[in-house]
């Protein structure tokens, strides 16, 4: 019991402690507190109802974030409708098939009853992402907020997301601008535990022998892809499921995307490959730090930003 009273009176402190401040940033674990101490409990709620009613959305609020964050930082701008004078993000070509806005927008509107004004577009995003992470099976972690919601928008900056085609050395190289080693890029790879490809984010690794593309499995993408540009392909066999399934089949040559298959064509990052597809808890364990890693990139503080009243629109 002694021990126990112990540990819990240091994770209070080590939790008033880190909620001041996290790494050089302003944003703290319980920014939310005394503004509006229902934005995590809402956030969790509505997603958890919007993926019981739709497990396959769980994907897309994982890669929404990630879209966010690698454009203009994670400042909600990934949220924005094009307008007459500016076509923004979400109609780019590398938008393609982004889904879940819905699950953002019945959030917002809930926390703007509660707290009118309070809680950013771009937080509820982040929440959401992680949210949906564990509702699919996959760790459960804290992240920090604090984030304001961006003013930019531009289809022309989905030039700084990564291309299926990419190999690894391509995927280091643009991870690693962002402050990602590595196992932190393959860990954020294993995003795609979840979820589906369209026929045309892979279809070019049909059209030619590919040494890395198993036969068999070969021969199941040509049959999706007998339907369509649009068909859809899952990721591992358990597109809804947060496991570490996607490194097993990495292993069998069976990854969907180049960039997928191109982490176990490489001598740096087989071994991570190997590694997480042995221990999925040092895959969560790596996973988690790099989801939190990247809910911190370039995000917007004070005047720089704004909290959006509708996530779809600058104030
Ligand atoms: C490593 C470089 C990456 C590349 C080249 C890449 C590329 C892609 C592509 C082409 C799709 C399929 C889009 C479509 O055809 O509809 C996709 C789906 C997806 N990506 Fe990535 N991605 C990468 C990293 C990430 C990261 C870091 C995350 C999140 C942490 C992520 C999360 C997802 C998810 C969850 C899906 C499935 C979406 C759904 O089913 O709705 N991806 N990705
Ligand atoms: C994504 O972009 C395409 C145009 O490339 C557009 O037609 C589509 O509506 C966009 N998707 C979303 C969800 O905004
Ligand atoms: C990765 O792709 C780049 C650009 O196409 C190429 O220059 C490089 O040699 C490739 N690296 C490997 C290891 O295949």
């Amino acid at each position: 019991m002694v021990g126990g009273n112990f540990l819990s009176l240091f994770l209070l402190v080590e939790i008033i402690v880190s909620g001041y401040r996290f790494g050089a940033n302003g944003l703290s674990m319980n920014y939310y507190l005394m503004s509006c101490p229902v934005a995590d409990p809402i956030v969790k709620n509505t997603v958890n109802r919007a993926l019981q009613a739709d497990p396959t959305l769980a994907a897309g609020l994982v890669r929404m974030h990630f879209h966010d964050c690698f454009i203009e930082g994670c400042d909600g701008s990934v949220l924005i409708d094009s307008t007459k004078d500016n076509t923004a993000e979400k109609d780019s070509p590398a938008n393609l098939s982004l889904q879940g806005y819905e699950i953002i927008d019945a959030a917002k509107e809930q926390l703007e009853k509660m707290c009118p004004g309070v809680v950013s577009c771009s937080d509820i995003l982040a929440m959401a992402a992680r949210d949906a992470v564990f509702w699919a099976g996959g760790p459960i972690y804290d992240i920090p907020k604090g984030r304001k919601d961006g003013r930019r928008s531009k289809i022309e900056d989905t030039i700084n997301l990564p291309p299926p085609t990419f190999n690894a050395s391509q995927l280091i190289t643009m991870f690693g601008q962002h402050g990602f080693s590595a196992q932190e890029m393959v860990a954020l790879s294993g995003a795609h535990t979840l979820g589906v490809a369209a026929c045309s984010s892979f279809k070019s690794r049909l059209s030619k022998v590919d040494p890395t593309l198993d036969a068999d499995f070969a021969k199941t993408l040509s049959k999706t892809c007998s339907s369509g540009d649009n068909a859809q392909q899952p990721f591992d066999a358990t597109r809804n499921s947060f496991d570490n399934l996607y490194f097993k089949a990495l292993q069998r040559k069976a990854g969907l995307l180049t960039s997928d298959q191109a982490l176990y064509a490489d001598s740096r990052t087989a071994g991570i490959v190997n590694g997480f597809a042995f221990n999925e808890a040092m895959f969560f364990f790596t996973f988690q730090g790099a989801m939190v890693k990247m809910g911190t990139l370039d995000v917007k503080e004070g005047s720089k930003g704004e909290v959006r009243t509708n996530c779809h629109k600058i104030n």
